[in-house]
Formats: C-alpha cells, sequence, structure tokens
C-alpha cells in the first residue's frame, strides 16, 4: 500500500503491517535539500487561544490581586513563568463563541463596579468581568505575546468594534483614550490582530456565507486600519472542510482582509454525541485519533486551493486559529467548561500538527490551539495553587526553535500502518533553518509498538554533530500528575548521529524527537 505523508514532495514506497503484539524495529528513509529554502515558518503558528471558559481565565489565568497563590497585579505568576517559557508569540482571546457576546465596555474601569454577567455558552457560569481589556494585555505583556483580539460581530454592531479599538489603541486627546488613561494606560495598547466575528457560521451568528460576507465588509468598512491601528484583520472562516465558506468569504470580501481563519477539532470517532475519552484509551482510538488529526493536511491544501483563485500572490493568510483534541469532559466536572485530561497522545498529536503547519507555512501564518489552560487540549492544567504542565505543553516547548525559521524541503519515505479500517504514517516529520542558522528536524512518531530506523541523506549539508530531546513515555495515555514532578517531560535524545553524509537514528514508538544538527 502507498501513501503521500504530508511532509513528502514525492511520492514514496511504503509499508504497510498490522499491530503486533509485540514491539519491532520499521526502516524508513528521508533526504533533506538544506539549499532550497522555503516559506519562513511564523512564530505565530505557536500562538494560544484562551476563552472565558470553564476555568481557562479564571482559575487559570486570573486569581486576584487578594490571592494566596502568588500572581503579579491578579495574574497567576506560575502560569505566566510557563508560558513564557515556551515562547508563546500571540494569544487569541476573549473567544470563540464568548467573544460574539461580549461586550467590552463591562470588562473596563474599577473592578468592583463592573456587571456580572452569565456566560450562556459555558455552562451559564457567572462572569464577573474581573477580567477585560486591561488584564488581557497586562497577561500577554508579562507573558510576552502579542494580543489577538476577536470582536463582536454576531450580536453587536460597527460602532461597537471602532470604539473599542479607539479604546485601545489611540494615542490622540479623544475621550475612549483619555477614559484607557483614567483607567490606568497611558500609552496605547499594541493590538497587532483583530479577529472580526468567530464561527460566523454557527455561535457567532448562525450566519450563511453570503450573509456573512456582507457583514464583514460592512464592519470592515468602519475598521479604520491606519498607523494607530495597523492589525491584521481576520475575517471568520470556515469549520473543518466546508470550503464553500472559504469561497465564497474570499470572492466577496479578500481585498478587504489580511487572514481568514478556519477551524478543525479532533475527535478521536469523529462523533460529536460520544467524542472519546482523554485518559484510559485503547490503541485503536490512537489510531482513530491520529487518522483524524492528520485530516488537517488536506483540509488546509483544500482551503488554500480555494484561496489561490482569489489570491495567488498569497497577501491573505489562513489562520487555524481553534484547533486541538476534543473529548468528553472529565467525569465529575461540569458539561459546559469542556476540562479534559492530557496524556502523551496529545503531546504527539501536536508535533503531527507542527509537521503540517510547517509544511503549509506559505499560506498557514497563525494557529491558536484550543485552549491554553484548563480548557480543551491545555499547556497547563491547574488544582488551586498547584499546576502540571501537560504533554502538549513539552511539545511546544521542544518546537521553540522553529519559531520565526525557513522551511525545508524533507522527503521522507515512512511506513504505514492499519488497524480496523484506519491507516495512519509511523510519523511525519518537518525540517527548517533556524534563525540561529542551525537545522531543526522535527518528528512525530505515530506507530503505538514500533521504533523506526530512520536514514536521512543530508544532501549538501555538511552538518558535524547532532543533538536533540525526545518526549515519550511507556504508555500511550502516560499524563502529567498536577502538583508532582513530570512523567512525560523531555529528555536528551542519544540515538542519533551523523554518519557518511547522512543523518542516522532509531524513531522510539509513541514519540516526539527534535535534533538540532550543527
Ligand atoms: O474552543 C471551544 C469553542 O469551540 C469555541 O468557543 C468555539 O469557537 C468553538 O466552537
Amino acid at each position: 500500500m502507498t501513501r503521500k505523508l504530508p511532509v513528502l514532495a514525492v511520492a514514496a514506497i511504503a509499508l504497510t503491517w498490522c499491530l503486533g503484539a509485540h514491539a519491532g524495529t520499521l526502516s524508513a528513509t528521508g533526504a533533506l535539500k538544506a539549499d532550497q529554502p522555503g516559506a519562513p515558518i511564523n512564530r505565530y503558528i505557536y500562538g494560544q487561544f484562551s476563552e472565558h471558559l470553564g476555568r481557562g481565565i479564571y482559575d487559570g489565568v486570573w486569581v486576584g490581586e487578594d490571592s494566596k497563590i502568588p500572581n503579579v497585579r491578579g495574574i497567576r505568576t506560575d502560569v505566566v513563568m510557563a508560558l513564557k517559557d515556551i515562547k508563546v508569540p500571540v494569544i487569541r482571546w476573549p473567544g470563540g463563541c464568548f467573544a460574539d457576546e461580549y461586550r467590552w465596555r463591562d470588562g473596563v474601569g474599577p473592578r468592583d463596579k463592573r456587571p456580572s454577567r452569565k456566560n450562556n455558552w459555558w455552562g451559564g457560569s457567572p462572569e464577573s468581568n474581573q477580567f477585560g481589556t486591561h488584564e488581557f494585555m497586562d497577561f500577554a505583556e508579562q507573558v510576552g505575546a502579542d494580543p489577538y483580539v476577536s470582536i463582536n460581530v454576531g450580536s453587536s454592531d460597527p460602532t461597537e468594534m471602532r470604539e473599542w479599538i479607539e479604546y485601545m489603541t489611540s494615542p490622540g486627546d479623544d475621550t475612549l483614550a483619555q477614559e484607557r488613561r483614567a483607567n490606568g494606560r497611558d500609552k496605547p495598547f499594541k493590538v497587532p490582530v483583530i479577529g472580526i466575528g468567530n464561527e460566523s457560521w454557527g455561535c457567532g451568528g448562525e450566519m450563511t456565507p453570503e450573509y456573512y460576507s456582507n457583514e464583514y465588509r460592512r464592519f470592515s468598512a468602519f475598521f479604520h486600519q491606519n498607523a494607530d491601528n495597523p492589525a491584521i484583520r481576520v475575517a471568520s472562516g470556515s469549520n473543518a472542510d466546508d470550503t464553500n465558506w472559504t469561497d465564497v468569504v474570499m470572492k466577496a470580501a479578500a481585498r478587504r482582509m489580511d487572514a481568514i481563519s478556519l477551524h478543525y477539532y479532533t475527535l478521536p470517532t469523529g462523533d460529536w454525541g460520544k467524542k472519546g475519552s482523554a485518559t484510559g484509551f485503547s490503541q485503536q482510538d490512537w489510531v482513530d485519533t491520529f487518522a483524524n488529526t492528520l485530516k488537517m493536511d488536506k483540509i488546509i491544501a483544500d482551503h488554500s486551493a480555494i484561496m489561490d483563485k482569489y489570491d495567488p500572490e498569497k497577501r491573505v493568510g489562513l489562520y487555524v486559529d481553534e484547533w486541538g483534541t476534543w473529548y468528553d469532559v472529565e467525569k465529575g466536572t461540569n458539561p459546559g467548561h469542556l476540562y479534559q485530561l492530557n496524556t502523551l497522545r496529545d503531546g504527539v498529536l501536536a508535533a503531527a500538527n507542527f509537521n503540517i503547519f510547517h509544511h503549509h507555512a506559505d499560506r498557514v501564518r497563525l494557529t491558536a490551539i484550543a485552549q491554553t489552560i484548563n480548557v480543551l487540549q491545555a499547556m497547563i492544567l491547574t488544582e488551586g495553587d498547584k499546576i502540571a504542565l501537560t504533554p502538549t505543553y513539552y511539545a511546544y516547548k521542544m518546537y521553540v526553535p522553529f519559531q520565526d525559521s525557513t522551511s525545508l524541503p524533507l522527503d521522507i519515505t515512512a511506513p504505514e500502518f492499519s488497524m480496523g479500517g484506519k491507516t495512519i504514517p509511523a510519523f511525519n516529520a518537518s525540517a527548517a533553518r533556524g534563525k540561529d542558522g542551525k537545522i531543526y528536524i522535527g518528528l512525530a512518531s505515530m506507530s503505538p509498538n514500533d521504533e523506526v530506523a530512520l536514514t536521512i541523506n543530508l544532501g549538501t549539508l555538511k552538518a558535524k554533530s547532532v543533538s536533540g530531546q525526545v518526549l515519550t513515555a511507556a504508555r500511550l495515555d502516560a499524563a502529567n500528575p498536577i502538583g508532582a514532578p513530570g512523567v512525560v517531560v523531555p529528555v536528551d535524545f542519544k540515538k542519533a548521529k551523523i554518519t557518511g553524509g547522512n543523518l542516522v537514528l532509531t524513531l522510539p514508538a509513541k514519540s516526539v524527537v527534535v535534533l538540532t544538527l550543527e
């Protein structure tokens, strides 16, 4: 059986095997073309999404200034330190579905005067508005990330959008800028990315693409992109493989936008009624999950092809600003809070998606995983004053060198395996030249049992040494407990060497490996 891997530029002969009871060694080859640089890998590909949902913001980010949990101006220090460490480049906020009911005025001014609202989308929980514009900007600044603000289109109007943007960005003496100053911020906030609506086909207003296109044009007419507000304008994009949405919106409004979004979530079963469990899953669930997540490659390719029709110069970015695993909620938690545990499977899945995004770096210039803390495929889980850094967190940490690197072609010949009618490759991979001039290779091993003996021809690259890190564990569903040392953490990888112009390594089953070649 043959299959083209996401990273392949050439077709490859592949080997199919059945999952056996015992682990074995498979073999694979590849070729790196370090002298043929491709598209830049924008650091925004490593972005985060933090919505007012469950314990994502409250508990996760905001504990308040009077909390016993160490904080700076109400924002928890342990979380900020951890996010700084993975060099989060951009954070999308306040939603999600929440964004299209959000009134920005509820979240500015003295905190004791802010109204309490009902969070209708997420469990009907009270929204205290203690975390608003200034707190979000402070959070982003503490982390060192750029803010990406989503504007309410579904239940609001262009005036509210225009005034919020002026409040945040105006340097002048106008009343909105003065109000911002009175609320404690003299200099304008930098807001480099602004989304005009979220999932406008669903929770953001149940619009048709034709209707949304008109709304987008109307809002964008009052979106004054100028020296005060040079923000990238992001149109609300499609759900998964709905290319008609992209087609209609691009046709009607491409010249008024700088990016269009795309949302695609990975459900093990593909069934929203019974998505599958975050832990305690079978090998079949593992295979099904990866078969579903790898659809990301074709979904992006299909949307990119549509975008090429209206924007052949690729000026408009495709922003995958919601993606990740979505499982059945953890038993005993509020179903509206989308709290799920995070295992080795999530870490490997994150890396597999990074490799896909790198492959599409000419169009995909921002992604935002859902979501940063305590929601869906989180980087961090919290319990009181304790936190756990998840396997997904460590995948982000290992891939930091890919931020603002230059992609390089890496042709791979890899085995595949089939189980229960699903076929997935043993691994996928990507390569880049980092800002520091070093070559980085990222590998996501999706093989649950077998290691892969991999030989990559380095072509014109004269590398002298290789070092690296590996993230793996004994169990497919190994997780990092809250408040205890991690089980799934990266360690030095010793099973790679350079010999005769080749990189030779043994890629462990169920792992993430990132190599540095110098
Ligand atoms: O991330 C959770 C929700 O998923 C978001 O609020 C929404 O945009 C999407 O449907």
